[in-house]
């Protein structure tokens, strides 16, 4: 048992506010229970209010929870310190939940302990460059893949010194990783493989007469995203046309030139050159909005037309060209970009820095553009393809909003 306190005051935040996309979703929570019994949404709440906090719950955290639930603070400090999925102290961005407990202890949970204290340091600390911590914890009820442990929100199992240490070295270095079982298996069978219930058929439906069920489903969710595609990209469209056909009543037709209207996100599209178009027609020009950036090439101009005589014999697996960048938010908001999975503190930064700051910049992106994108994503470079961020962007640009703060997990 061990005693569960607040961080020190020095790494307390002054204050604390759910973002808007946060408070409604607790105004939703907290709909959800009758009048008088706002407090059973004291959990969920504070889960809440942990993830938006980089994985960490402060005292002002804990404050803003009170007054939304009309709590005494004081309640909701028992709540928060009693549960141990709640953390009192600064995570790192990949926070390590490693099991103790006696399956996973007879299995060498003790030579992972000592691999996190060579490679992080002690219990609850975090590494200088704020990568990683960890924490011994009780079961997590994985212990037929034992030893296990928890990393962020996906569970690694059949861990061992060697793969383990491999393991931290990848989410250190923004690697991708394979959450699961670390051996040959897929599930909880047993280890060099199942005996029992080998017959495809038994997992297809088809014993009870149900089809692919799984096809039928891939393609419900495959129809699904390129509705949304589709639709956003349509809005995207319009919404850049309608910003032009503005700037141009106000200023006139003459003197207004415009950055092209961001296109639907079609992978693979050709894009046509615009010979009428002189080259760099735009690059030097404010868009509708006065915000697009200077020097944004516009596509189907020059730098973006099939080369006439220079083209390179062979060229590169995906073409980068450069997107539609702004100089700042339209209407001096962004969208929050970490909804985005994969996008945290730092890439959100980055990607604000570059001119990206709407989710329909990001659905609009043609793959030559996400590739541009990503190759300046410095230290994380790979993670936009990985992710599959116009896809992301695309449903979050409809309107539609995950369940986690932190995005929806994209499935491979
Ligand atoms: S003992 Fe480790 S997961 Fe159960």
């Amino acid at each position: 048992m061990s005693v569960r306190r607040l961080a020190p005051d020095h790494v307390q935040p002054a204050s604390f506010a759910f973002t808007a996309a946060n408070e409604n979703w607790a105004d939703q929570q907290i709909a959800k229970y009758p009048e008088g019994r706002q407090a059973s949404a004291v959990i969920p709440l504070l889960w809440k209010a942990q993830e938006q906090h980089h994985g960490w719950l402060p005292r002002a955290a804990i404050e803003e929870v009170a007054r939304k639930l009309g709590m005494a603070p004081m309640r909701v400090l028992e709540v928060a310190t009693f549960y141990t999925m709640f953390s009192l102290q600064p995570v790192g961005e990949h926070f390590i939940q490693l099991c103790g407990t006696t399956p996973c202890a007879l299995r060498g949970a003790e030579a992972l302990k000592k691999v996190c204290e060579d490679v992080i340091g002690p219990q609850s600390t975090v590494t200088a460059d704020g990568k990683l911590s960890w924490l011994e914890v009780e079961c997590l009820g994985a212990c037929c893949n034992a030893p296990m442990a928890q990393i962020n929100f996906d569970y690694y199992e059949d861990l061992t010194p060697d793969n383990f240490r491999k393991l931290l070295g990848d989410l250190r270095e923004g690697r991708p990783t394979k959450p699961g079982p670390q051996v040959d298996r897929s599930c909880s069978e047993p280890l060099g493989g199942g005996d029992t219930l080998k017959d495809p058929a038994l997992f297809d439906g088809s014993v009870i007469g149900a089809g692919d069920w799984q096809a039928r489903i891939t393609r419900q969710r495959e129809d699904a995203i390129r509705i949304a595609s589709e639709k956003a990209a349509a809005e995207a469209k319009a919404k850049a046309e309608a910003e032009v056909a503005a700037a141009t009543a106000k200023t006139g037709p003459t003197d207004v030139k415009t950055a092209p209207a961001p296109e639907a996100a079609a992978p693979g599209r050709p894009k046509p050159s615009e010979p009428n178009q002189p080259a760099g027609a735009a690059q030097d020009t404010p868009s509708a909005t006065g915000k697009a950036i200077k020097d944004t090439p516009a596509k189907g101009t020059a730098e973006n037309a099939p080369a006439a005589k220079a083209a390179p014999a062979a060229e590169p697996a995906v073409a980068e060209t450069k997107p539609q960048l702004l100089t700042a938010a339209r209407d001096g908001k962004g969208d929050d970009l970490e909804l985005i999975w994969g996008v945290g503190p730092k890439l959100g930064k980055m990607l604000n820095e570059m001119g990206i700051w709407h989710f329909d910049q990001v659905a609009a992106w043609t793959p030559a553009e996400l590739a541009w994108v990503d190759a300046r994503l410095t230290g994380f470079k790979g993670r936009a393809v990985r992710d599959d961020w116009i896809s992301q962007a695309t449903k979050l640009a409809t309107g539609w909003r995950p369940e986690s703060a932190l995005g929806d997990k994209p499935v491979k």
